[in-house]
């Protein structure tokens, strides 16, 4: 039994995914979450930043005592993951592994889509893990650069009229060549998941692998003997690199909750940590 606290962390707001489904998991756990809003995107840098940036993100966590890693970013798991894994000295939980089984898991047809940052698509991680569980599946992968910004600035309701065209431009090609499963590779898409839905269907099963990765942790943490005692009631602290922006009212939308205590982190400090 372990009262620390379960450290999140991503980019900007896409981690959310995965701490919403950790709160509805494991509502006793207390929930730390890292956004590096003054930084955000990550996925269209390249390798070498992506990777600095992640490690001080977790460094950062770890600096506050946290009992896990959940990195909720598909991108600091596709070009950093192994490293972070090798480096936090505590359970590390990635998305990509976690999203692949449930994408192999659910599909039918054989025929998985992939949409995600241009560093995770350029990184060929999502593929790797499909393949590697099941070598006849069919992957279509695919870059959406413009989700990530347009859910930091908030635009995720189901008729937001930028939005709407945005997924209507990138998703063409998937429904034109016909899938029966799209993975969510970006942790910031599943805040647009009910307009993906509704331009691809209901018949597409959507994987969000922020969901997937809270899943993955709840399993380890269990394993490991390391969930709290406490059954609810779990705190939950939001820390960002930029808080003049719009994190805490588009969270407040997506998780559904007031989001109250979110603290301030100055880049300055981020970049004196090391893991
Ligand atoms: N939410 C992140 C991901 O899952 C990062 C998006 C970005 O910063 O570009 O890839």
């Amino acid at each position: 039994m372990d009262t620390r606290p379960i450290g999140v962390f991503d980019s900007g707001l896409g981690g959310l995914t995965a701490l919403r489904e950790l709160a509805a998991l494991l509502p006793g756990e207390d929930l730390l979450y890292f956004g590096d809003t003054g930084r955000v995107p990550y996925g269209s840098r390249g390798e070498e930043v992506i990777t600095r940036y992640a490690q001080e993100d977790a460094a950062f966590l770890l600096s506050q005592g946290v009992k896990a890693v959940v990195c909720a970013c598909g991108t600091v798991s596709s070009v950093a993951g192994e490293r972070l894994r090798q480096k936090t000295g505590c359970p590390f939980i990635e998305v990509v592994t976690p999203a692949a089984q449930a994408a192999a898991k659910a599909t039918r047809t054989g025929r998985v889509g992939v949409i995600a940052t241009a560093a995770t698509i350029r990184s060929g991680k999502f593929p790797a893990a499909l393949r590697a569980l099941d070598p006849a599946i069919t992957i279509l992968d695919l870059a959406c650069p413009l989700f990530v910004p347009l859910v930091e600035d908030g635009h995720i309701a189901p008729d937001d009229p930028i939005a709407v065209p945005a997924v209507e431009h990138y998703l063409a090609p998937l429904r034109k060549k016909g899938i029966d499963t799209l993975i969510l590779g970006c942790t910031h898409y599943p805040l647009l998941a009910p307009l993906i839905q509704a331009f691809l269907g209901e018949g597409v099963t959507l994987v969000s692998s922020g969901r997937e990765a809270a899943r993955a942790a709840k399993g380890i943490l269990a394993e490991q003997g390391l969930l709290s005692s406490q059954k609810a009631g779990g705190s939950r602290r939001y820390f960002v690199t930029d808080a003049g922006g719009s994190f805490s009212t588009v969270a407040e939308v997506f998780l559904g909750e007031p989001v109250r205590d979110v603290a301030p982190v100055n880049i300055g400090d981020l970049e004196r940590l090391a893991l």
